[in-house]
């Protein structure tokens, strides 16, 4: 069950730093003929998603997607990611990262605006191809159930029926510590980070999804040694590293986006804060991009509620 109505409004009063919702450009691959649905809500990130031929009216379980995401020049460095279900919370969670040659891939899981763990679920990322050149990287993949998910007690969907879907996208400049294993990855706050509608034209399906999936044959896993465990949980080195990542101040959405503010206390935390403002997580990360809640820091301004 999606609040839609609550979504879509707050996504056009908070307007700062979000897409518009331009539709989708076509996009064909030329090495593959694969044609998806992009969509681009930052200059540093393009999402697309090609779907199965019924997914407009059937709901579908996979995609095939393609992720370009740009690096400082010269480097390849950094992570991106995109958020299946548009907020950061209780949603399947897609991490992507250059690693020497090759592109590597997470799925994680977040509950607080703590860094995300492990996702345990059975999502499946296979890739096609990939590309790193001295500005960006670019990755093909079949994402199989990635379009349901669920983990401890939450649980959600990307219903494709629907026309469009709501996704959350973020980009880091600095690499992940520890990237050459995903499943112990451990990555630094985001520098930027968005929701945005990803509305599907009749360009998004194909009969000839299923061809196009079978091009997906390469598992890449980085190298984890014997140590760790694919899936297995990481949510104690994250917190751990939590406590020295960058902090960067708190501050609202922008100047004048702010009806209310909130100080900080000692002994704080999010959720506290967004129940006594009688506004939900979501909303409370959603009016402040760039709040960190693990650690809260005492006397971040923050704000409790939009215009
Ligand atoms: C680097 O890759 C990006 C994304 O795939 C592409 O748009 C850009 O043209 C490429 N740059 C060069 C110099 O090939
Ligand atoms: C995208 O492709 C679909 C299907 O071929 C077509 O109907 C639509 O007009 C195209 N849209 C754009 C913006 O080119």
């Amino acid at each position: 069950m999606r609040f839609l109505s609550i979504i879509v409004s707050t996504l056009f009063w908070w307007n700062s730093g979000l897409a518009q919702d331009d539709g989708p450009a076509n996009y064909t691959d030329k090495a593959s003929g694969i044609v998806f649905n992009t969509w681009r809500p930052t200059k540093d990130l393009t999402f697309g998603m090609a779907l199965p031929a019924s997914a407009l009216t059937v709901d579908a379980t996979e995609f095939i997607g393609i992720l370009t995401c740009s690096s400082p020049t010269g480097k390849a460095t950094g992570w991106c990611g995109v958020s299946l279900g548009g907020g950061m919370n209780s949603n399947l969670l897609l991490v992507a990262y250059p690693q020497q040659n090759t592109i590597l891939t997470s799925f994680r899981w977040a509950t607080d605006y703590h860094l995300p763990a492990a996702y345990t679920g059975a999502a499946k990322l296979t890739q096609i191809s990939s590309t790193i050149n001295a500005t960006h990287y670019s990755l093909l993949f079949r994402c199989q159930n990635c379009l349901k998910w669920s983990q401890g007690a939450e649980s959600g969907s990307a219903p494709t029926s629907e026309g469009y879907l709501v996704l959350g996208w973020c980009h880091a400049t600095s690499s992940p510590v520890s990237g050459t294993c995903p499943a112990s990855l451990v990555v630094r706050q985001h520098n930027d980070q968005g929701i945005f509608p990803a509305r599907f034209n009749s360009g998004a399906v194909n009969a000839a999804y299923a061809s196009w999936a079978a091009k997906a044959t390469n598992t890449v896993t980085g190298s984890c040694g014997n140590a760790a465990t694919p899936g297995s949980s990481t949510s104690t080195r994250v917190t751990s590293t939590a406590k020295t990542a960058p902090m960067p101040t708190p501050t609202p959405a922008s100047p004048g986006s702010c009806a209310k503010t909130y100080t900080v206390k000692a002994g704080d935390y999010c959720y506290l804060i967004a129940t006594n403002n009688g506004i939900t997580l979501d909303q409370l990360y959603r009016y402040n991009p760039a709040l960190v809640c693990n650690p809260l820091q005492v006397g971040a301004v923050v704000c409790v509620q939009g215009r």
